[in-house]
């Protein structure tokens, strides 16, 4: 439904370099002429509003760059969202693959406008031939309902509220829920997301969510959900800790994940298994040189109270990997190091599985959510050795952070073949088009449609 019906949709034309000469003789002498007093060129992104005729509203031109550049930066629609004039647009060009330029606008659409008191006027578009409207803005909505989660504070976001919204998800789609809270864990065998809970006035929990047919095929994604990572008793500097709310992206993108399978009803039985933590400091908190048993048996040695991550998720993927799914999945901000080898729009991801890290890409750079395969580099296990326990969480020296918390964390995955960990930053650190500053639950659309594509219904 339009506000204003009896306004028409304004023009919003793509222009490449090849196609800007011809397209500039076409506008009318006031139009070309501001164009050019501006200096206009169809660089891939450059957004600009025309007059029209007696002062009123003309057309916009989007700059694409070279005629791929559509192809490159899939999300350039994403541009439109955020510099065009709220109203009723309508797009003039060929797009390679509508559905997913659509996706981009919608997802260029995106704000944190929780705390803000005055709402924003929206641009929206008419429809565009061959996108899949319905796809778009399912996958654009779970993929902002992540940002959500994300950009909301720890005063806010507490363990019970990231639950809170993980359940409330549920509810939309009468998925089975569970949470195991506080002392609970101990007694359902989940030492390790207690241990890291410990110290927080906020209680740890295991989210456990299951939803579709038992018999179809398995699917599991487990998130990392640190509301707050302070470092614990081995604290984290003042400018490490500052964006660390940031550090439940991993539940994030399985939320995100797991809004667009059960909305695009995808005939997998899917469950999420959220470790839900703060890694705080008091008297209460997990020490380093602490020496714990963890749901798998394995012995741990706590070498640093930062790598928490991994001790909360060793605890979920065991419980994920007792029942052997189809396909395990994990998403963590897991290391620093994941940033240092491949920046913060790179994720790493992480899988013995050869057919599987092909598709993994493959449908990363089809999703232009692109991600970077590290290897499971096993001669490196001996860097986790432990004196006296099994295992210890961190390296002495830290080479190779990102490849020893992926060797950390496949320990714990020992009967299911099909498993990929992604490190994640979650964190847009300046805006590209369709990809505000901000949260970013990384990897969730690519996961979604890997899973789409692998379990097929059978007609
Ligand atoms: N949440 C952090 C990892 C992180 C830091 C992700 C910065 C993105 C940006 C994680 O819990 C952590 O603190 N990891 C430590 C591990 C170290 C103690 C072995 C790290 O990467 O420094
Ligand atoms: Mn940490
Ligand atoms: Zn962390």
């Amino acid at each position: 439904m339009s506000d204003s019906p009896s306004l028409p949709a304004r023009l919003v034309h793509l222009v490449s370099e090849a196609g800007w000469s011809t397209l500039q003789e076409s506008l009318p002498a006031v139009a070309r002429g501001y164009a050019a007093s501006v200096g206009f060129k169809p660089s891939a992104g450059r957004v600009l509003v025309l007059p029209g005729e007696a002062g009123a509203g003309g057309p916009a031109l989007l700059g694409i760059g070279t005629d791929e550049g559509l192809v490159e930066q899939p999300f350039l629609l994403g541009k439109l969202a955020s510099e065009l004039p709220a109203g009723l647009w309508r797009i003039e060009g060929r797009l390679d693959n509508p559905t997913l330029a659509l996706t981009g606008f919608h997802l260029g659409q995106y704000r944190f406008d929780r705390f803000k008191t005055v709402a924003r006027e929206a641009v929206s578009l008419q429809p565009i031939p061959g996108a899949d409207l319905a796809r778009a803005r399912l996958v654009a909505e779970a993929v902002c309902a992540g940002r959500d989660l994300i950009n909301r504070p720890a005063n806010d976001l507490t363990t019970e509220a990231l639950a809170q919204a993980a359940r409330e998800l549920g509810e939309r789609f009468r998925v089975e829920y569970r949470e195991i809270i506080g002392p609970e864990l101990l007694a359902e065998n989940l030492p390790m997301i207690h241990a890291v809970g410990a110290a927080s006035a906020h209680p740890p929990r295991l989210v456990d969510l299951i939803w579709g047919d038992p018999r179809a095929p398995k699917v599991t994604l487990v998130g990392k959900g640190v509301v707050f990572d302070t470092g614990g008793l081995n604290l984290k500097p003042e400018n490490s800790m500052l964006l660390m709310k940031k550090d439940m992206g991993g539940a994030a993108a399985a939320l995100a994940a797991a809004e667009i399978i059960m909305g695009l009803q995808l005939p997998v039985r899917l469950r999420v298994l959220l470790p839900i933590v703060e890694n705080s400091v008091s008297g209460a908190a997990f020490r380093p040189g602490d020496i714990f048993r963890s749901r798998a048996g394995t012995t741990i040695e706590i070498g640093n109270t930062d790598a928490e991550g991994r001790l909360i998720l060793c605890d979920a993927l065991t419980l994920a990997d007792e029942e052997k799914p189809d396909l395990l999945i994990d998403f963590a901000t897991l290391t620093g190091a994941a940033r240092v080898a491949l920046g913060p729009d790179l994720p790493p991801f992480f899988t013995q599985d050869e057919a599987l890290a092909e598709a993994i890409a493959r449908v990363g750079r089809l999703e232009n959510d692109p991600v970077w395969r590290l290897p499971l580099w096993k001669p490196y296990r001996p860097m986790l050795d432990s004196k006296s326990a099994d295992i210890n969480n961190v390296s002495q020296g830290g080479f190779a952070g990102a490849i020893t918390a992926a060797i950390f964390l496949k320990e714990f995955v020992r009967n299911t073949p099909h498993y990929a960990h992604f490190d994640i930053y979650g964190w847009t650190p300046s805006a590209r088009p369709g990809r505000p500053e901000g949260g970013e639950p990384q990897a969730a659309r690519l996961v979604a449609s890997l899973v789409q594509e692998r379990f097929r219904a059978r007609e």
